[in-house]
């Protein structure tokens, strides 16, 4: 009874033959077979076993287990489809007959639920597999356009910026981050005001405003406040859209100018030094001509005439007696000599003959000697390896700077010593003329230009690929320093 209502399909063979001796409704249903078909036939010959194989291992494995549990078999229907059967199978005696009792569990649609999920699921790691391999290649190639982006305006001498509409920095690059000493991670996600003064803050803002409200690209002078101090800048801002064309940033591109317009302005204070040096050298030449001419007509021309007359009174009335010859001559002779100094003095100033002859250092000597007679001021010198090979332009140049700088000793330091350092290497000769005097402001530039020395004596060094340098102070002495290269063919 339960054989016939079981819902599984069930049946019974003969073992050795294979013939079916009984089956139920729910198989015959399923197979589609009529009982008449069926009874007495050997399965076999019914074609239900695809794999005849798979008949022969069951009855195998019964034959020594007497029993077997949920074998895993596909059987053929009449009309010819496959279905999956987990069958059981028992040896059982029917009288004298051993037979087969074979029950079958259909698990098709549960197999192919099964195979219809790997399917899907397989489809399913193929996507994403390729999605990940995609999305990996996108990751690589933006990581290698940011790198590029990155090393290209690190390298940059602009300061570059990226900042959102409402003003929080979302890159900048690394001559951003020198000019304000401040690091990257330092930046980035803050606004100006949260980085900077207010002023500068309210300036960066306002021209940020300026160029998103036009929508374009503009330029604008600002003032940033770097580490080093204040800078003069052309900031070249500019709305950045995306693909639908909304503006979701602004972009910065920020040249120094200050060293340009420090330039221009030395530029132009030079020029200006220039005009002011010429218009005094011309001025010095004139006056010096003046005072020659003067010298020669006041003095020279006004003693020559008074010996003229002496020597025509002589002529007129010689003195009687020999003796008396000598002793009237003796005062012409004097004048004479005297004048002759006085000469001699007045062209040493113009050029000292010495320079040419006998060198720098003998010349050195000489108007040492000559100053310290004239002033009164005790002047010592010491002298390092001096080659004595200088050009006489530059031994000139560094005897100018030795005639200035005592005179400037002289005239305004109220000094009781100075010392003169002559010294020589193979790549140059260095002047140098300290004093204990009361010392001047020497950072102050507008003492140079109020005389013609200190200037003169610049222009002359640099003419020379030379220098000079002022150490002074007021109350601490002046210290005079010049310089001037040897040239190679002397060296
Ligand atoms: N050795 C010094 N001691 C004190 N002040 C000096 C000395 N040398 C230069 N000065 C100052 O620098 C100024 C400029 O000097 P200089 O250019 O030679 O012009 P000048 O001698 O015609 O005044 C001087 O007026 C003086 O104030
Ligand atoms: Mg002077």
């Amino acid at each position: 009874m339960a054989f016939r209502l079981s819902p599984h399909p069930m049946g019974v063979t003969e073992l050795k033959t294979g013939r079916c001796l009984d089956i139920n409704d729910a198989c015959l249903e399923m197979f589609g077979f009529r009982r008449d078909d069926v009874i007495g036939q050997p399965t076999l010959l019914l074609d239900i076993w695809p794999d005849p194989q798979d008949r022969a291992r069951l009855i195998e494995r019964l034959t020594s287990e007497l029993s077997v549990r949920n074998l895993d078999v596909p059987l053929r229907m009449k009309h010819g489809g496959l279905r999956h059967f987990l069958i059981s199978a028992d040896v059982v005696m029917l009288g004298k007959t051993r037979c087969l009792l074979i029950i079958g569990n259909d698990i098709t649609e549960h197999k192919r639920a099964e195979e219809a999920l790997r399917d899907v699921r397989e489809e399913l790691e193929n996507r994403v597999r390729e999605r990940t391999g995609e999305l990996e290649r996108t990751n690589a190639a933006l990581i290698e356009s940011e790198e590029r982006f990155r090393t290209f305006l690190d390298h940059a001498a602009n300061l570059a910026f990226i900042k959102t509409t409402d003003g929080r920095y979302l890159y900048v690059n690394r001559r951003f981050e020198q000019a304000f000493c401040l690091d990257h991670k330092s930046i980035v996600g803050k606004t100006d005001e949260e980085l900077f003064s207010r002023e500068q803050a309210d300036q960066f803002r306002a021209d940020d405003r300026t160029a998103l409200e036009a929508g374009t690209a503009m330029e604008f002078e600002e003032t940033p406040c770097y580490a080093d101090g204040l800078h003069t800048t052309i900031a070249l801002k500019f709305p950045m859209r995306d693909k639908s064309g909304h503006i979701y940033a602004i972009g910065g591109i920020v040249t120094d100018i200050n060293e340009r317009k420090r330039t221009e302005e030395t530029l132009q204070l030079q020029q200006k030094q220039l005009h002011d040096l010429t218009a005094k050298l011309i001025k010095a030449q004139e006056d010096e001509r003046q005072r020659i001419a003067r010298e020669l007509h006041d003095d020279v021309s006004q003693r020559l005439a008074a010996l003229v007359l002496d020597v025509a009174s002589l002529e007129r009335q010689p003195p009687l007696l020999p003796e008396l010859i000598g002793k009237s001559l003796e005062p012409v002779r004097e004048q004479l000599e005297q004048l002759s100094d006085d000469l001699h003095n007045l062209a040493y100033k113009l050029h000292p003959s010495l320079l040419q002859h006998a060198g720098l250092q003998p010349a050195v000597e000489d108007h040492i000697r000559e100053v310290t007679k004239r002033t009164g001021l005790s002047v010592s010198l010491k002298v390092h390896r001096m080659s004595g090979s200088l050009s006489l332009d530059h031994s000139t140049c560094l005897f100018r700077v030795l005639q200035e700088s005592l005179q400037n000793v002289a005239k305004h330091a109220c000094a009781t010593e100075a010392t003169v350092k002559l010294s020589g290497s193979s790549k140059g000769v260095g002047l140098s003329v300290t004093d204990n005097g009361k010392g001047f402001d020497a950072s102050d530039k507008s003492a140079h230009h109020k005389g013609l020395g200190l200037t003169s004596m610049q222009q002359r060094l640099r003419l020379l690929n030379g220098f000079l340098r002022v150490h002074s102070r007021p109350t601490e002495g002046t210290k005079i320093c010049a310089w001037v290269p040897v040239k190679k063919e002397e060296a």
